[in-house]
C-alpha cells in the first residue's frame, strides 16, 4: 500500500432523486439500514487501509457531517472537510480536496457506493498508483445510468461513456477511482458537458488517451450496490439487514474496523460500545468486546 494514498468521499450534490427527504437532510446521512449511508464509503476506504480521508459536501452540510464524524479519531481516523459551494460534477468536487492532497494520490469515492465482499480491502490494496488512475467495473443489467466502459478481446479498456443510451457493453463504472497525483490539475482542464456537470468520464478519458488506464473487472463474490434512488437506498439496506439477521454480522461499523486494523484499543473500543449503549450498534460493539 502506498502510504500517501489518501481518501476523499463526495458527500455533496442536491439530492434531488430523494426530495422532500434531502430538503433539510444531506442524502448520505440518510439512514442504510442502522447507520448513516456515508459509513458505507468510510469504511470501504479504511478497509483499503486508509486513515486521511476528506469529506467533500454542501456548505450547509459540513456541520451535521462534523456532528457524526468528529475528527475521525475515535475510529483511528483523521477526518477533514472541504466545501463544494455548488455541485457542479465530480472533477469539480475533486478540485476541492487540492489542499488536503497535497500532491499525494488518491482513492477517491462516491458518497452513495457501497462494496461488500471477502477480502475486498485487501484486493483494492493493490492499487495504489504511484502513475496512472485505476477504475473498477461491474457487470450490471442495465448500465445506462453510470458510466460504462468497453474492452477489446483480449480485456484491454478501448473507451468509456457516461450513461450511454445505447450501450456497447455491460460493464458499469463503479465509484471508486484510484488516481494518481496529476489528478488535480487534469480536473482543471474539464469543461462542463451538456447535463451542465463535469464528468469523471472526461478526467478519465484523460489517462486513457496517455494509456494509463488500468480497469479492473470486480470479481464474482463481491456486491456493488449505488444508493442513488430511494428504492437503491432501500435494497442496499435490506441487503445489510439481511446479513445482519442471517449472521449476526453488520457491515460498516467503523469502530469494529479500526480495533480489527490495530488502530483502536479493546478499551476504546469498550468506550464507544458504552456511547452507543441501548442502540443495537452499541450491543454489536459490545459483543466484539465481550467475545475478544
Ligand atoms: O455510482 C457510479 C456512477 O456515479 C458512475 O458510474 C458514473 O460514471 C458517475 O458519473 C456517477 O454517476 P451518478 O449519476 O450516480 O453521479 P451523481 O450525480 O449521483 O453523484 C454521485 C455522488 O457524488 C453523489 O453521492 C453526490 C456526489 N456529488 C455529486 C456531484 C454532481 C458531489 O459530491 N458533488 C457533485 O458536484
Amino acid at each position: 500500500m502506498n502510504k500517501n494514498l489518501k481518501g476523499i468521499i463526495l458527500a455533496g450534490g442536491k439530492g434531488t432523486r430523494f426530495r422532500p427527504l434531502t430538503t433539510a437532510v444531506n442524502k448520505h446521512l440518510l439512514p442504510l439500514y442502522d447507520k448513516p449511508m456515508v459509513f458505507a464509503p468510510i469504511s470501504m476506504l479504511m478497509l483499503m487501509g486508509i486513515r486521511e480521508i476528506l469529506v467533500v459536501t454542501n456548505p450547509q452540510d459540513v456541520e451535521p457531517f462534523k456532528s457524526l464524524l468528529g475528527t475521525g479519531e475515535r475510529f483511528g481516523t483523521k477526518i477533514e472537510f472541504a466545501i463544494q459551494e455548488e455541485p457542479t460534477g465530480l472533477p469539480d468536487a475533486l478540485l476541492e480536496g487540492e489542499h488536503f492532497l497535497n500532491g499525494d494520490p488518491c482513492a477517491m469515492i462516491l458518497g452513495d457506493n457501497i462494496f461488500h465482499g471477502r477480502d475486498l480491502g485487501l484486493l483494492l490494496q493493490s492499487y495504489n498508483q504511484n502513475s496512472g488512475a485505476t477504475i473498477f467495473t461491474y457487470e450490471v443489467d442495465d448500465p445506462t445510468e453510470y458510466g460504462v466502459a468497453t474492452y477489446d478481446p483480449s480485456g484491454c479498456i478501448t473507451g468509456l461513456v457516461e450513461k450511454p443510451q445505447n450501450p456497447d457493453s455491460n460493464w458499469a463504472v463503479v465509484g471508486l477511482y484510484v488516481l494518481d497525483s496529476r489528478a488535480v490539475e487534469f480536473c482543471k482542464g474539464i469543461k462542463s458537458s451538456s447535463r451542465g456537470e463535469t464528468e469523471m468520464v472526461d478526467l478519465l478519458n484523460k489517462y486513457l488517451a496517455e494509456g494509463t488506464l488500468e480497469s479492473v473487472k470486480l470479481p464474482r463474490g463481491i456486491t456493488w450496490l449505488d444508493m442513488g434512488t430511494p428504492e437503491n437506498l432501500l435494497q442496499a439496506s435490506e441487503y445489510l439487514r439481511l446479513i445482519d439477521m442471517r449472521q449476526r454480522l453488520k457491515v460498516a461499523v467503523l469502530e469494529e474496523i479500526a480495533w480489527r486494523s490495530g488502530w483502536i484499543s479493546l478499551a476504546e473500543l469498550r468506550s464507544a460500545a458504552k456511547y452507543f449503549k441501548n442502540s443495537q450498534y452499541g450491543d454489536y460493539l459490545a459483543d466484539l468486546c465481550n467475545d475478544a
